[in-house]
């Protein structure tokens, strides 16, 4: 299919410039596919501008009628979920199954914000001081920039754009230059959908690199940066942010670890551990990288590993039955290929896969390779489908094995025993922000808080109350008496 015809399909092709400077490739065979022209600095400014004008109306918007053009958003979306899939799997490479559920993605949140819209609560508290009253309420923070990844081109920015819109934000998103095409697709949608119903422009678009990228956190107008990439990517944002005092939340890289316990149902984590760590080709933040296996079990499941990973189909993602698509560009194949010499180099040996794969595009094997913990290579996420795995002898060593990276997303135990699962998810367990027993690291449901700890940068995007961040708090205290009492019992009594 040809690109112009998911644009056809999603009523976009007005969008496509064939003179554009920036051509986007798809990595299923490395062609371009189509061109788009970039913002400039100076469009970009005005971009941001109009979410400013955007916000000032929007914020008076009642939430739950702000609730109800998400509402509207999240049908649209319904409509279009089998070319926005389809065209997800093209520009990123994604199976078509992922592809699709990466759209359900984006549903399932509008739904959830479409009912948060009507439960934005804040507490009331006891005055200490009579005839006194205090509550807290939130209000819109004001337009947010949005940093998106090429792996979830679209479901990350709706996570932020549900909750924020309901919140009563307005924002500017900036995909990654590997994917504008489906951000495009998608804030066209987003766009229609306000223009119908008279409601301001608040999804704004940034097709830019990284120095847009730089004016847009530097920029005071954007009380809250939104973003989502690599370590090194949120630093730069985050200490750029921090000068100007602004909010930034971060979502970063994992280096995420399944112990499976000499206890677990070897089959249901071997199933588990073949998605968590091979679907989307390893390119998720929380892919499985690292895997601790008790010693007693790990012959036979290292055996079992190897024999189900020989077995998956690498191919063009939007076939039936392909379980593997492509890396996203040579660069993710070189990276690959580097962090294999140099696991060799430090000690591991490849169990299988290490190899790219000889035809069009960036299509390698899925590899899984002996490691100890002394391996510096494995405290890196390379975003690849490398699985490393280590043994132990007991749960306190595979946790300080577990814990013993700067990442800390998302980790996992497979056991059927319970002192062992609870030792995992006590307060000297797992240091992630998202721990799992007998499900494996990635797929997590919009209803969590996602995001983790320490340098995947402690933010908290999705459910939960992860709203409180796209607000700001106002604690409010009303005297309704006739005294003026001062808190504390101090008193301050000024002769008349
Ligand atoms: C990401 O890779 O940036 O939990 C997000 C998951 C998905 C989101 C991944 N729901 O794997």
């Amino acid at each position: 299919m040809e690109i112009t015809e998911f644009f056809d399909a999603l009523d976009l092709d007005d969008y496509l410039e064939e003179h554009g400077d920036l051509a986007v490739q798809s990595p299923l065979d490395g062609v371009e596919i189509a061109r788009v022209s970039s913002h400039s600095n100076a469009a970009a400014d005005e971009i941001m501008g109009k979410a400013e004008t955007a916000f000032l109306a929007w914020r008076q918007v009642p939430a739950p009628k702000r609730g109800e053009l998400v509402r509207l958003f999240g049908e649209e979306l319904r409509k279009a979920k089998e070319p926005l899939g389809r065209l997800v799997t093209v520009e990123c490479g994604k199976i078509l199954q992922e592809g699709l559920g990466e759209v359900q993605e984006m549903i399932d949140i509008c739904d959830f914000a479409v009912g948060l819209s009507r439960q934005l609560y804040g507490k009331s508290m006891h005055s200490e001081r009579p005839e006194h009253r205090m509550y807290e309420q939130w209000h819109p923070l004001g337009p947010v920039g949005v940093v998106t990844a090429f792996n979830f081109p679209v479901a990350v920015w709706s996570w932020n754009a549900a909750i924020a819109a309901v919140c009563g934000d307005s924002m500017i998103w900036k995909p990654s230059s590997e994917t504008p095409l489906t951000a495009i697709a998608v804030t066209k949608i987003a766009q229609r959908v306000l223009e119908a119903n008279d409601a301001p422009p608040i999804f704004g678009l940034v097709v830019a690199d990284r120095r847009v990228g730089r004016l847009m956190t530097a920029d005071k107008r954007l009380p809250l940066i939104s973003a989502t990439g690599s370590v090194r990517m949120g630093k730069a944002i985050g200490q750029a942010v921090a000068e100007r005092v602004g909010r930034s939340l971060l979502e970063l890289g994992g280096n995420n670890g399944i112990v499976v316990s000499d206890s677990a149902d070897l089959d249901q984590a071997l199933r588990a551990v073949l998605f968590a760590a091979f679907g989307t080709a390893g390119q998720r933040c929380t892919t499985a990288r690292r895997l601790f296996l008790h010693k007693s079990i790990a012959a036979e499941m290292k055996q079992k590993l190897v024999k189900a990973t020989k077995s998956i189909t690498i191919g063009d993602p939007a076939e039936e039955g392909v379980l593997m698509g492509p890396l996203i560009n040579q660069r993710a194949v070189d990276d690959m290929m580097n962090a294999l010499a140099t696991i060799r180099e430090q000690g591991g040996e490849i169990l299988c896969g290490g190899e790219a794969l000889d035809r069009p595009g960036f299509f390698v094997q899925p590899t899984i390779a002996t490691a100890t913990a002394d391996m510096p290579i494995t405290c890196e996420e390379t975003f690849a489908p490398i699985l490393y795995v280590f043994e132990y002898e007991d749960l306190d060593e595979a946790i300080a094995m577990h814990n013993g990276v700067p990442q800390g997303l998302s980790s996992a135990i497979f056991t059927l025993n319970l002192r062992e699962a609870e030792r995992f998810l006590a307060a000297t367990g797992s240091d992630c922000g998202i721990a799992n027993v007998n499900i494996a690291t990635s797929g997590a449901e919009i209803g969590g808080a996602f995001g983790g700890e320490k340098e995947t940068g402690g933010g908290r995007e999705s459910g939960s109350d992860s709203w409180k961040i796209y607000m700001r708090r106002q604690t409010c205290t009303i005297n309704w008496g006739t005294e003026m009492p001062l808190a504390q019992g101090v008193h301050f009594d000024v002769g008349e």
